[in-house]
C-alpha cells in the first residue's frame, strides 16, 4: 500500500504537524511498501487562476508548476495524510492552494477508494474545524476519512501515541477495504449532486463529462 504525506508547515525540521503526521506514519510502516513525504513549503504550488482547462482537459492545467507532480502522487496513493498548521483557525494558504488546485478531484470523485487521515498543530489545541473541513474535502472527493489528531504544540508524549495508534487504523482500514457507511452515504449525495451539475456544464466541462460517461455515473 502507499501512503503520501502532504505537510503544509512552514518550518520543515521544526515542524510540530510534520512530528506528528510522521507518527501516522510509522503507524502504518510495517504494511507500507511505498511512502513518500511532500513539503509544500520546497514546491511551487500557484493559485488556481480558474481558466476551466482541467475540466475541458482532466489534469491539464496551463500553470508549470509542482501541482500535477503533487496530484499524480495523491492519485497513486491508497492513504492520504493531510497534514497542516492551524493558521488563522484554517489550514494553511499552501495546502489550501493545492486543494484548490485539484477542483478536478471533486467534479470527479477522483478520490474514490482512497482514505484520508487529517493532522493539525496549533498554539491553541483549538483545531476541531479545521479537522473537519479536511474530512469534508476528503468526502467531496470521494474519500473515506479515517480520522484525524491534532495538538497544541510541542506535541506531546499522548499526542505522538494517538496519532501512531491512527496510522495503525488507516493502515488497518486500508487493508480490509473498510467502508464507513454513514460516510459512504454522503459521498453518494456528492456524487448525486455532481451529476446534474456534470449534465448542466457538459458542453464546457468536455473531459470531466466523458469520464462520468465512462464510470457509467449518468
Ligand atoms: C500565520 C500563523 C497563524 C497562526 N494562527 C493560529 C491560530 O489561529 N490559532 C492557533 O492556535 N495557532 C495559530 N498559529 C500557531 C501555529 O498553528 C502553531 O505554532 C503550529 O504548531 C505551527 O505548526 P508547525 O510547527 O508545523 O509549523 C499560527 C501561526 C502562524 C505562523
Amino acid at each position: 500500500m502507499k501512503i503520501v504525506l502532504i505537510s503544509s508547515s512552514a518550518r520543515k525540521k521544526k515542524s510540530q504537524t510534520l512530528l506528528l503526521a510522521k507518527e501516522v506514519l510509522r503507524g502504518c510502516a510495517k504494511e507500507t511498501v511505498g511512502s513518500e513525504v511532500m513539503h509544500l513549503c520546497d514546491l511551487r504550488i500557484e493559485f488556481c487562476r480558474h481558466c476551466e482547462k482541467c475540466h475541458r482537459e482532466i489534469m491539464s492545467c496551463p500553470i508549470e508548476d509542482d501541482i500535477r507532480m503533487i496530484l499524480k502522487s495523491m492519485l497513486e496513493a491508497d492513504g492520504i495524510i493531510l497534514a497542516s498548521p492551524n493558521y488563522i483557525n484554517q489550514i494553511t494558504a499552501s495546502m489550501k492552494a493545492l486543494l484548490e488546485r485539484a477542483s478536478h478531484f471533486i467534479h470527479c470523485k477522483r478520490l474514490l477508494g482512497k482514505y484520508v487521515v487529517g493532522v493539525v498543530s496549533s498554539g491553541s489545541g483549538q483545531d476541531k474545524d479545521i479537522l473537519d473541513y479536511i474530512m469534508r474535502y476528503a468526502h467531496i472527493c470521494g474519500a473515506q476519512y479515517c480520522g484525524g489528531v491534532s495538538s497544541r504544540a510541542p506535541v506531546s508524549e499522548g499526542k505522538a501515541e494517538e496519532a501512531f495508534k491512527l496510522g495503525r487504523q488507516l493502515a488497518a482500514d486500508i487493508e480490509e477495504k473498510k467502508r464507513f457507511s454513514d460516510q459512504e452515504r454522503a459521498i453518494q449525495e456528492g456524487i448525486e449532486y455532481f451529476k446534474k451539475i456534470m449534465e448542466m456544464r457538459k458542453q464546457d466541462w468536455i473531459g470531466e463529462y466523458q469520464y462520468w460517461q465512462e464510470k457509467g455515473w449518468l
